[in-house]
């Protein structure tokens, strides 16, 4: 596991894209597999910022996302689909039926299936990562057991107070979603798992400061990986108390 302590968040972000871009360079038709919440949030700017230079190019590219909130349409504003829209796909040359978003809303069971079937075309050539509070990655929470493949979660409390930020009311956030598994994850090329924010050190300090592999804190399956890098802020990494 390769770890990056940079100055900032938007330095870690930046990193990011340079490795995302640098992904696709050497593989025009590359498949990245995407997140949504506040971290990835700042990786795309940078991508929109090359695209738009003529530095990297999204044409032949094909995209993943790890997760969508069951409940949601993709016209609702807290869909994930809507997030990768307004944040990344309409921004750059990509083709939007070259871009897979879980559908959470109809039948589930055969939205998984379909989800499925997306991810079992192609492998991901590099999965970007958050991580939960609780340690989750895609919406694979904490357990005595996890998930292999895409699958209906049902979302921690934990997780339901931290995304309640984006919704008028806690009621209004959805308590379920279908996520990757971890065996999807962990089968993408390339790992790039980022993190911010205090409210991230304990999940950290299990990825970070020790050599256990917990199901109750499911980032520190990707320890397993032979290509993945961290790439947290000094800020964090002091919290942490992670020694760089
Ligand atoms: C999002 C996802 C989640 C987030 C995690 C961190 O698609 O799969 O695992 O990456 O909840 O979210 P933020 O970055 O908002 O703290």
């Amino acid at each position: 596991m390769r770890v990056l302590v940079t100055e900032n968040f938007s330095q870690t972000c930046e990193i990011a894209a340079g490795m995302i871009a640098e992904v696709i360079r050497n593989k025009p038709d590359a498949r990245l597999g995407l997140a949504t919440g506040s971290t990835a949030q700042g990786v795309y700017p940078y991508l929109i910022q090359a695209n738009k230079a003529g530095e990297v190019d999204f044409s032949r590219v094909d995209t993943v996302n790890l997760d969508e909130y069951v409940g949601l349409a993709p016209e609702h504003p807290q869909s994930y689909r809507r997030f990768m829209n307004e944040n990344l796909f309409d921004h750059i040359n990509i083709k939007k039926e070259n871009t897979v978003v879980a559908e959470g809303v109809g039948d589930i069971e055969a939205n998984v299936r379909e989800f499925r079937f997306a991810l079992a075309r192609k492998p991901i050539d590099v999965q970007l990562l958050g991580i939960g509070v609780d340690g989750h990655v895609g919406f694979n929470e904490p357990g005595r057991v996890l998930y292999d493949a895409a699958h209906v979660e049902l979302l921690d409390e934990s997780t339901i107070d931290a995304n309640a930020r984006f919704f008028v009311t806690r009621d209004e956030v959805p308590t379920q979603a279908i996520s990757m598994g971890m065996g999807d994850i962990l089968r993408a090329k390339k790992l790039l798992l980022l993190a911010t924010g205090e409210n991230k050190t304990e999940a950290m300090k299990g990825l970070l400061l020790n050599e256990q592999i917990d199901s109750q804190n499911p980032a520190t399956l990707v320890k397993t990986h032979p290509d993945v890098t961290v790439i947290i802020d000094k800020r964090l990494a002091k919290s942490i108390g992670y020694a760089y």
